[in-house]
C-alpha cells in the first residue's frame, strides 16, 4: 500500500480530526473544500468554515498517491491511519495566502509557514486509529472529555478561552469576565508548531498552574491544552477558534484584542468585524471583548468601559501587551506586577521560556 509519512504537525492534524476538534471537517480537505474555504469561507455545504486543514506533499507523493485507493499514514515508523486520496491538487500560493492571511508577505509566520509546506495536497476520509502521545499528550483533554467533564460539573454554559501566551493580567482579567458571567470556563491553550519566539509549552502551563486554585477557582476552571499549529491568522483564526471551542461544548468564546495576530498584520479589533459577520452561523456565542489595560488613577485592571482616562489622561494608562511582556522577560527583567502577576513570573524561573528552534 502506499505509504505517507506524516511530520508532527501532520500528525496532529490527523489527530484534531479523528477528535472531531474541526467539525464538520471530518477529513483532510478536498479541491473544493479548500476552494471554498479560501474564497468563501464556507464549505461546499453553505457552513462556515475560515481556515484550510490540509495535508501537503511532494511532487514524488503526489505521483505515488495517484490512483491509489488508500494511502497509509505514518508516524514515527507506526501506522497511524488512512487515507482515501480523492482529490490531489495544487494552488497559487501567493493568492491563497492573501486571502486566508491577509499578507502574502513571506515575513508573516503563518505564510512563511505555508509557502514552505509541499507543492501538493491530498484530500480525502480519514481515519486515525492510533495515538502517538508526546511530553504534552497528558494535558490534553478530547472534546468527548470536556463534554463530560462540564455534564458532571453541572455547567449550562461555558467559556472558552484561546491563548499562546504566558498569562499577564489583561488575560487574568478577560478570564475573571467570563466567571462572572459563565457556569464555568474552559482554558485551553494552544501548544503546537508556533514561530520562534513565541513562549514554550512549559512556560504557558507553569503560568497557568501558578494562577490556578491560587488567583482562580478551581472548580470553576478546566484548563487543558490544543495541541495544533497556531495560523497567526487573525480574524480567520478567531472564528477557527471559536468553531474548535465549540466543538469542546464551549457555549461562549472570547475575542480579544487582535485576537491570534502578529507583528502589525492586523488592526486591533479586525477579528471583532469578521466574528460579527458569522457569529449567527457558528453555534457559539463569542464575547468581544476590550481593553483591558491598567491605569495608575483607577489603580487596577480596567477597559474602555470602565475608564475616564483612557482617552484624556493617557499618562495614566499602561497598554498590556504579550509582546512587550515577552521583551521585558527575554532581557531577564522584571515585569511590573501590575502588568504580569510576581507569582506567575516566579513560576517562569529556570524553566526555558521561549521556542528557539521550531521544525515542523
Ligand atoms: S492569541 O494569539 O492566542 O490570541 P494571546 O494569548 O495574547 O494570543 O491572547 C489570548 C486572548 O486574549 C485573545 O482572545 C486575545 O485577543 C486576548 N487578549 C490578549 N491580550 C489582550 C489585551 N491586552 N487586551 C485585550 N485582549 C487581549
Amino acid at each position: 500500500m502506499t505509504e505517507l509519512v506524516l511530520n508532527r504537525t501532520q500528525y496532529l492534524e490527523l489527530e484534531k480530526l479523528g477528535f472531531g476538534v474541526f467539525d464538520p471537517v471530518s477529513g483532510f480537505m478536498t479541491e473544493d473544500e479548500f476552494r471554498g474555504v479560501v474564497d468563501d469561507m464556507r464549505l461546499p455545504d453553505g457552513s462556515v468554515f475560515p481556515l484550510p486543514v490540509v495535508l501537503d506533499i511532494s511532487d514524488d507523493q503526489a505521483e505515488a498517491c495517484r490512483g491509489a485507493n488508500t494511502v497509509s499514514l505514518i508516524h514515527q515508523g507506526e501506522e497511524v491511519g488512512e487515507l482515501a486520496p480523492d482529490s490531489l491538487y495544487t494552488c497559487d500560493k501567493e493568492t491563497v495566502a492573501a486571502k486566508v492571511y491577509g499578507t502574502n508577505d513571506r515575513e508573516h509566520p503563518g505564510v512563511g509557514h505555508f509557502y514552505s509546506m509541499g507543492n501538493w495536497f491530498v484530500g480525502g476520509r480519514t481515519k486515525w486509529s492510533k495515538q502517538v502521545p508526546d511530553e504534552l499528550t497528558p494535558h490534553e483533554l478530547t472534546p468527548a472529555q470536556t463534554r463530560t467533564l462540564f455534564a458532571e460539573r453541572g455547567w449550562k454554559s461555558v467559556v472558552g478561552f484561546q491563548t499562546r501566551n504566558v498569562p499577564h493580567r489583561a488575560h487574568e482579567y478577560l478570564l475573571r469576565v467570563a466567571l462572572e458571567l459563565a457556569d464555568g470556563l474552559f482554558v485551553q491553550p494552544l501548544l503546537g508548531r508556533k514561530k520562534n519566539g513565541d513562549y514554550t509549552p512549559e512556560a504557558i502551563l507553569g503560568g497557568y498552574h501558578a494562577l490556578i486554585g491560587s488567583f482562580l477557582p478551581e472548580d470553576r476552571l478546566v484548563l487543558g491544552i490544543l495541541s495544533t499549529a497556531m495560523r497567526y491568522a487573525g480574524p480567520r483564526e478567531a472564528v477557527f477558534h471559536a468553531i474548535i471551542r465549540r466543538n469542546y461544548g464551549c457555549t461562549h468564546f472570547i475575542v480579544g484584542r487582535d485576537h491570534a495576530g502578529v507583528g502589525a498584520y492586523y488592526g486591533k479589533y479586525d477579528a471583532h468585524r469578521l466574528v460579527e459577520q458569522v457569529q449567527g452561523e457558528l453555534g457559539i456565542e463569542i464575547l468581544r471583548l476590550c481593553g483591558p489595560f491598567y491605569c495608575r488613577v483607577c489603580d487596577g485592571i480596567v477597559t474602555e468601559k470602565t475608564c475616564p482616562h483612557w482617552e484624556t489622561a493617557t499618562e495614566h494608562v499602561t497598554e498590556i501587551s504579550g509582546t512587550d511582556m515577552r521583551a521585558i522577560l527575554v532581557d531577564g527583567r522584571e515585569p511590573d506586577p501590575h502588568l504580569m502577576r510576581p507569582e506567575v513570573v516566579a513560576a517562569l524561573r529556570g524553566v526555558p521560556l521561549f521556542i528557539e528552534d521550531e521544525h515542523p
